[in-house]
């Protein structure tokens, strides 16, 4: 088997790329980045440490500070930042409602990207976000462009968050993930687009189990 398939998986909020990106990788026992949770714990310093999205001064310096790692157990994504656990916190809703301003950000992209193209250096690798096919690995093995009806998205990632997030409805998830559709596709720096040789995957009435197959099918022939 060779050592540097790469699976791109991109698209819109919570459309299942990351269920889907775990279960490809803990199949084929690839390793798996969740690219998103790094702009989330990004933004989670940015939040903390009142950040001006705006100051490019204080921007350089917070990127200096921030040090993000993986811990990977079965699969799960477990990041810290800073060598403190935040995987729950950035779930939750005032990180959603930030990131996408601080993924805009330019110096933000390059240094998570730069990060990112690291980790799939020599390695077999499902990565998810929303420019992997397109900026982080444009020469990816396979790309799969990941959609979904809003309003099942919407529902499906209400059921995730409410119990940690009690207070919150439906609308306001549904909302949430609108506004980060069209900051992320419509930025100027590596906008949410699907990549020309990239796969289109809409899963609005496919289980995850039938998603898995119709992505292992894609990626299969390359790792025989
Ligand atoms: O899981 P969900 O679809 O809610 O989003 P996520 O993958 O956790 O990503 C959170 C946010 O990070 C997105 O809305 C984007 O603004 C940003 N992001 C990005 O700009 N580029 C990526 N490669 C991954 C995420």
């Amino acid at each position: 088997m060779s050592n540097n398939i790469v699976v791109a998986i991109d698209g819109y909020s919570s459309c299942g790329k990351s269920t889907l990106a775990k279960a490809l990788a803990k199949k084929l026992h690839f390793i798996y980045v969740d690219s998103g949770a790094m702009y989330r714990a990004v933004a989670l310093y940015f939040l903390r440490n009142n950040i001006d999205v705006h100051n490019h001064e204080q921007i350089t310096q917070a990127l200096k500070n921030i040090h993000l790692n993986f811990h990977s157990r079965d699969y799960q994504t477990h990041i810290t930042l800073n060598d403190e656990e935040v995987s729950e916190e950035i779930r939750l809703m005032p990180v959603s409602e930030k990131v996408s301003e601080v993924a805009a950000i330019h110096e933000v992209r390059r240094e998570m990207v730069k990060q990112q193209q690291r980790m799939g250096h020599s390695k077999n690798i499902v990565m998810d976000g929303r420019d992997i096919g397109t900026t982080v690995f444009p020469h990816a093995t396979v790309k799969i462009f990941m959609t979904a009806d809003p309003k099942v998205r919407a529902e499906r990632r209400f059921k995730e968050i409410t119990g940690k997030n009690p207070e919150i409805t439906l609308e306001d998830v549904f909302e949430n993930l609108a506004h980060r559709d069209y900051q992320d596709t419509t930025r100027e720096e590596s906008p949410l687009v699907r990549a020309d040789d990239a796969i289109i995957l809409d899963n609005t009435d496919l289980t995850p189990t039938e998603q898995l197959e119709f992505a292992l099918d894609k990626v299969r022939p390359f790792v025989l």
